[in-house]
C-alpha cells in the first residue's frame, strides 16, 4: 500500500510519470501546470505535455493530456505565455491565445532525427486544446541538445531564453510575432557546470533594501546538484535586452539545496507576482521511487522575491503558497543553540530527523531511518546545507506532505526539498531544543 505516500497539496498525476512543470500560465482566474508525462506509464518516455489547473495552486484537476507525443515527435519541456496583444495572429475573436513554445525531439523515424528544435502550438479555448502550427519547427539550429524554451514579453518584444545542454550554455532570442526567432546572445559556461545545463528562466524583480530592480537566470543541472544527482542554480545580474550579465563576481547560488528539486520556473502572466514551481524529485533516482502507481511530485508553489543579503548581493526568497491542512512547523532557533525536531509516525517508527545547530549554521535533514531508502543507491539519506550568513536568530518553517518535505530557513533565503517514503503517514512531531 502506497496510497499514504500521495501528497494531497503537492500536484501529482493520477496514474503517470512526471517530470518538468512546463508552460506555468495564469489565465482568467486559473493557473494551468503543464507537465511532462508518459501518458502511457510510470517511467520516463513518449514524453508529452500533461494538464492540471487550480484556482488557488493549492488545489488540482487533472486534464486530458494537452499536447501529445508521436512516431515522429516527443514533446520536451517548454513554456506558455498570454499573447495578449495577438503578435502572433493566431487568436480568434476578442480573446488572446495562449501559445506554446516546446522542444520537438525528433525520433528515429522523423527526417529531423537527431535534433531538437523549438516548435509552436496555441490554443483558443484557455488551453483545453492545442493546434501545432503547420511551420514547425520554428527555430532549429541543427543542434542536437537545444532544448527547453523559456518566453516572456519585454519591452523589446518576445524574449526566449533556451539550452545548448551539453554546451552549459543558455541561448538566448528576440521575436516580434512568437514565429521569427532572431539570435539575440549566448551565456555561459559558468557556475556549475558538472552536469548538463537546462530548463532556465530569465525574469526581473525589485531589489528589497535596494533602490533598483535586477534580473535572475534561473539554470537546472543534470548532476552536480547540491545533494547529489540534479539541481538548480541561479545567477542575479542584468539583462539589456540583448545580453545577461551576472553581477561582477556572481558564480551562481542554489536556489533548493535538497535533493529533490529541479526544473523549477515561473508562471506567465501573474503581474507583479513571480511564483514558481520546481520537480520535486532527482534525475539520480526518480525512475526507481517506490510508489507504483504514479512518479513524482511538484514542489509547493512558492512566490519569490529578491532581497540584499548581509554581503550586499541580492539573494532570493522563497515563500510558499501554503495551505493550512498540512502538518507544518515553526522553529525558532537562537545564535548558539540547536534544535531537533522528529517526525514519525503514530506508533513512533520512521523517524525523519531535522537538526538545525545556529553554531555552526549548519542544517541536517537525516532520513536514514525513514521508510524506504534503499530503492537506489543514488538517494542521499543524510543531507547537510550551511546557512547563509544572517545576524541573530534562525527561523525555520518545515512542511509535510506524504512523501515531500520542504524546510525554508531565514524567511526563505534557504530552502531544502527531499522526498521520503515512511511506511505509515508522518503525523508526530516532536521538538527538542539544546
Ligand atoms: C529536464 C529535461 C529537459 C527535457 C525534458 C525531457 O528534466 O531533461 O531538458 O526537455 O526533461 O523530459
Amino acid at each position: 500500500m502506497t496510497s499514504h505516500l500521495r501528497p494531497t497539496r503537492h500536484f501529482t498525476p493520477r496514474s503517470t510519470w512526471m517530470n518538468d512543470p512546463n508552460g506555468l500560465v495564469f489565465l482568467d482566474g486559473v493557473y494551468h501546470l503543464f507537465f511532462q508525462t508518459n501518458p502511457e506509464g510510470v517511467d520516463w518516455g513518449n514524453m508529452s505535455w500533461g494538464h492540471a489547473t487550480s484556482p488557488d495552486l493549492l488545489t488540482w484537476t487533472e486534464h486530458d493530456v494537452a499536447l501529445r507525443f508521436s512516431e515522429q515527435e516527443a514533446v520536451f519541456s517548454g513554456s506558455v505565455v498570454v499573447d495578449h496583444d495577438n503578435t502572433s495572429g493566431l487568436g480568434e475573436g476578442d480573446a488572446p491565445p495562449l501559445v506554446a513554445l516546446y522542444t520537438s525531439h525528433y525520433e528515429p523515424g522523423s527526417p529531423r532525427t537527431g535534433t531538437q528544435a523549438q516548435s509552436l502550438a496555441w490554443s483558443t479555448d484557455g488551453g483545453m486544446t492545442w493546434r501545432r502550427h503547420p511551420d514547425n519547427p520554428v527555430l532549429c539550429r541543427q543542434s542536437a541538445d537545444f532544448r527547453d524554451p523559456k518566453v516572456f514579453r519585454h519591452p523589446t518584444g518576445w524574449v526566449m531564453v533556451a539550452v545548448e545542454a551539453v554546451h552549459r550554455q543558455v541561448v538566448l532570442y528576440r521575436s516580434d510575432d512568437l514565429l521569427d526567432w532572431e539570435h539575440l546572445s549566448t551565456f555561459g559556461p559558468l557556475g556549475s557546470t558538472e552536469g548538463i545545463w537546462e530548463c532556465p528562466d530569465l525574469f526581473e524583480l525589485p531589489v528589497e533594501g535596494g533602490p533598483r530592480t535586477a534580473w535572475v537566470l534561473v539554470v537546472s543541472l543534470g548532476s552536480g546538484g547540491p545533494a547529489g544527482g540534479s539541481g538548480t542554480q541561479y545567477f542575479v545580474g542584468d539583462f539589456d535586452g540583448r545580453t545577461f550579465t551576472p553581477l561582477p563576481g556572481d558564480t551562481g547560488q542554489w536556489l533548493d539545496v535538497g535533493p529533490d528539486h529541479y526544473a523549477a520556473v515561473s508562471f506567465d502572466n501573474t503581474g507583479d507576482r513571480r511564483v514558481m514551481i520546481g520537480w520535486a524529485s532527482n534525475w539520480a533516482y526518480a525512475g526507481r521511487t517506490p510508489t507504483p502507481t504514479w512518479r513524482s511530485s511538484m514542489s509547493l508553489a512558492r512566490e519569490v522575491t529578491l532581497r540584499s543579503a548581509a554581503d550586499g548581493r541580492p539573494r532570493l526568497h522563497q515563500h510558499p503558497v501554503l495551505p493550512d491542512d498540512l502538518l507544518q512547523h515553526r522553529l525558532v532557533v537562537p545564535p548558539g543553540g540547536r534544535s531537533t525536531l522528529t517526525l514519525t509516525a503514530d506508533e513512533g517508527g520512521d523517524p525523519l530527523v531535522l537538526t538545525v545547530d545556529t553554531a555552526d549554521d549548519r542544517l541536517t535533514l537525516d532520513r536514514s531511518g525513514c521508510g524506504d531508502v534503499t530503492f537506489s543507491p543514488a538517494f542521499p539519506t543524510v543531507i547537510e546545507a550551511s546557512l547563509p550568513e544572517h545576524g541573530g536568530e534562525v527561523d525555520v518553517l518545515v512542511v509535510v506532505d506524504a512523501s515531500v518535505v520542504e524546510v525554508y530557513a531565514l524567511d526563505g533565503a534557504l530552502t531544502l526539498t527531499a522526498q521520503v517514503f515512511p511506511t505509515a503517514p508522518l503525523n508526530t512531531l516532536r521538538v527538542e531544543a539544546s
